[in-house]
């Protein structure tokens, strides 16, 4: 278990610490407080490039090998960044071709980081050149264990740029893709509002227009800034295998924030790390949702610092963030919940940013683990401590250990390119939220699950949810037959196959190429404003507990094999199917048709549950958040209580406590932001038979715990 934070050796030198006669001497007190703060790991260098090369062609990376040398031998281990985020000023004033152009043409001038553009060659070349010299000078050092490439990839709305080199580079991504004019004309639709080009180069980039432009145009756009972006990465990662082959590379997402295919990005990286916004104000079931969202964008070929499965937290905020128009600070506790929240869903590196909150420079007042004077005398680094005392005891039984999930939700960046940036039935429809339903009944039932895309193997999931595929690719459609036919449960909702890959609506039937597979057809879609509602019927077997309403989209079914589950009660469609379950091969199609509330997705939950044979982790209250780490049989509980009050859990077996070491059985009063690391009695682990739930189940009543 790595456990660390982001620093800044630069903005600990003299004038801003140290003295003159030493300059560098504030260095040595920062380790010192780490060391007994637990940190074996710090994060350092990707903004550096302005003092790394502070002229063109002269180098000098002695000052980060000093500072490197201390961290090494105080053994706290090195994460290095490629500097390419700040482009140093000489550089844009030389070659002001690398600088952003926006859609309105305009030019994102230098000063701050982030400006360039990723198709600019003079700046692949400018980075080639840093990063080769940077892996040169550092990349042999001891206590290096791992690359990050650049930071905030696409950040400050970045993904895009419209500068003319990008252009020829979209007209040479268009020509890979069609390879002939004809065929560029046809797929795109361009007979609407005869848009046809009679070659590549008069296709236009989708600049300031007076509407908006063609869809299939903005999508194959987005697919192309995207690979802009994760070609630009994969070269700084191709270049860092084969210098430094044995040091794995890295970067640092956000939860889906950016407009690139993160699932994509993943694939060029050796692990998965993550900036992690965890506010106050934040629902734990929306962190969580990030959380596993992230975990599962690389599911394969991982490969850590210490060979663990999971991911990095390369950026847990220390405390307040700086961006919110009111920052408020982070409560007491809430820093270390959030960080056994990601531990517990699969995190085997989490480092704070910041170690000091800087004195210079744009992020003064971002919360860190030390305020401006540099005292250890702070609220954050005495909790900070106490977690990294905690994480110590932990690593050897959290080695090794992985989050597994019988349960997916399926989500593609096509999709959601698709619903933000295309004219839309309902522009209140919207596609995280819609996922957000699914996840969150599932999280709250303590049901563990992952993200994957829909051309993924699938097989392993007894329940695929499938929210609002709205664009799906043919070939997607098939993988997604071929789970069902194989035995699989497949839930689908509204707004699913109403184009395809190149945005052409078909003339088979709503949902496009599955109609089979639903044993439907939607004829028509009634989206609805917000606050109007239908209301939903159920038939025997579906354990309505509420009234469910129907909202924002309603699809008006014609049943063709499938059994009716639930049929609107009002409007012109009243008594048509709003819920239906088809049979299809080995497994079955369930489709909802429509929005509802909260509630329902909790009952379609329990529904599922009964149907699927899947169990819950733990039973406890609502607000006690439950996940698990296992290995060899072993089964690791984490539960976290997000309340700002205490929650009394009852256990009927007796449960071990890593954090106390202690054994319990009975009641447990969790504090509020408390957490419980917990195993069944560790002396003779026996792994609870598959599926059957620990501890909690041999309750005589279905709540294990209750306030
Ligand atoms: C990102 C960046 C950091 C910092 C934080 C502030 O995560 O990587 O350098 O700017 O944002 O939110």
């Amino acid at each position: 278990m790595y456990f660390g934070v982001d620093y800044y050796p630069e903005h600990w030198v003299y004038p801003y610490a140290g003295t003159l006669e030493a300059p560098e001497s504030r260095w040595e007190d920062d380790i010192q407080l780490m060391l007994e703060a637990g940190v074996n790991v710090v994060r350092m260098g990707e903004f550096a490039w302005g003092l790394y090369e502070p002229e063109e062609g002269k180098f000098n990376f002695d000052w980060m090998r000093r500072a490197m040398d201390l961290f090494g031998n105080a053994g706290i281990k090195i994460v290095l960044g490629t500097p390419t985020a700040a482009p140093p000023i000489w550089l844009a004033k030389k070659h002001p071709e690398i600088l952003p152009v926006d859609e309105r043409g305009v030019v994102k001038h230098e000063g701050t980081r982030r400006a360039y553009c990723a198709n600019s060659g003079v700046y692949w070349d400018y980075s080639q050149k840093i990063v080769r010299a940077l892996a040169g000078a550092l990349g042999k050092h001891s206590a290096l264990i791992a690359w990050q490439i650049d930071n905030g990839i696409g950040g400050h709305n970045t993904e895009t740029s419209f500068n003319e080199e990008t252009r020829k580079d979209w007209h040479a991504w268009l020509k890979a893709k069609y390879e002939t004019v004809e065929r560029l004309n046809d797929r795109l639709g361009l007979n609407f509002w005869t848009q046809r080009v009679t070659c590549f180069e008069d296709m236009p980039m989708p600049m300031c227009a007076p509407t908006i432009h063609n869809p299939a145009l903005l999508m194959d756009w987005m697919r192309f800034s995207s690979d802009t972006l994760v070609a630009y990465v994969r070269m700084q990662a191709d270049m860092l295998h084969q210098l430094t082959p044995n040091i794995p590379v890295t970067n640092n997402l956000r939860a889906l924030y950016r407009s690139f295919d993160h699932f994509d990005m993943a694939g060029v990286l050796d692990f998965v790390s993550l900036d992690s916004n965890a506010t106050i104000n934040t629902k734990s079931a929306e962190l969580a949702g990030e959380i596993d969202m992230m975990r599962s964008l690389k599911k394969q070929n991982v490969r850590t610092p210490n060979g663990d499965c999971g991911f990095w937290v390369i950026e847990q905020k220390a405390g307040n963030v700086n961006w919110q128009k009111v920052n408020s600070l982070v409560r007491p506790g809430v820093v270390r919940l959030f960080t056994y929240q990601l531990v517990s869903r699969g995190a085997c590196g989490v480092l704070y940013f910041l170690w000091r909150q800087p004195r210079i420079g744009t992020e003064k007042f971002y919360g860190g683990v030390l305020s401006h004077d540099g005292s250890p005398e702070t609220r954050a680094y005495r909790e900070i401590k106490q977690i990294g005392h905690e994480l110590r005891s932990l690593a050897p039984v959290l080695q090794g250990s992985c989050v597994a999930a019988d349960v997916c939700i399926l989500f593609s960046h096509d999709n959601d390119w698709n619903m933000r940036y295309t004219p839309q039935p309902n522009s209140d429809f919207n596609y995280r939220e819609h996922i957000q339903l699914f996840y969150t009944a599932l999280h709250d039932r303590n049901i563990p699950v992952d993200f994957a895309r829909p051309t993924e193997d699938l097989s392993k999931y007894k329940i695929v949810f499938a929210p609002s595929l709205s664009l799906l690719a043919g070939g997607e459609a098939d993988l997604l037959k071929l789970y069902v036919q194989n035995g699989g449960t497949l839930v689908a909702t509204c707004n699913t196959g109403l184009v395809d890959e190149h945005h052409m609506a078909p003339d088979t039937g709503f949902p496009h190429d599955m109609t089979d597979l639903f044993g439907l057809e939607v004829r028509e879609f009634d989206p609805l404003p917000p606050g109007e509602e239908n209301h939903l019927t159920f038939r025997a077997g579906f354990p309505a507990t509420h009234l469910h309403p129907g909202r924002l989209w309603c699809d008006i079914i014609e049943p063709k094999g499938c059994q009716i589950i639930a049929t609107y009660a009002k409007d012109f469609y009243a008594g048509k199917p709003a819920m239906t379950m088809n049979q299809f091969g080995n497994g079955r199609a369930i489709y909802f048709g429509t929005v509802s509330h909260q509630l329902f997705y909790f009952d379609l939950v329990t529904w599922l549950r009964n149907i699927c044979n899947l169990h819950p982790l733990l039973k406890v209250p609502d607000t006690v958040e439950v996940s698990m780490r296992e290995k060899e049989g072993q089964r690791i509980y984490f539960l976290l209580n997000h309340q700002n009050s205490p929650v009394r859990l009852h256990f009927y077996k007796p449960m071990h406590d890593f954090l106390t070491g202690k054994k319990f059985t009975g009641s447990y009063d969790l504090p509020p932001h408390g957490v419980l690391v917990l195993d069944e009695q560790p002396e003779h682990v026996h792994p609870p038979p598959a599926n059957e739930p620990a501890a909690a189940t041999t309750a005589p009543h279905p709540a294990a715990g209750t306030a």
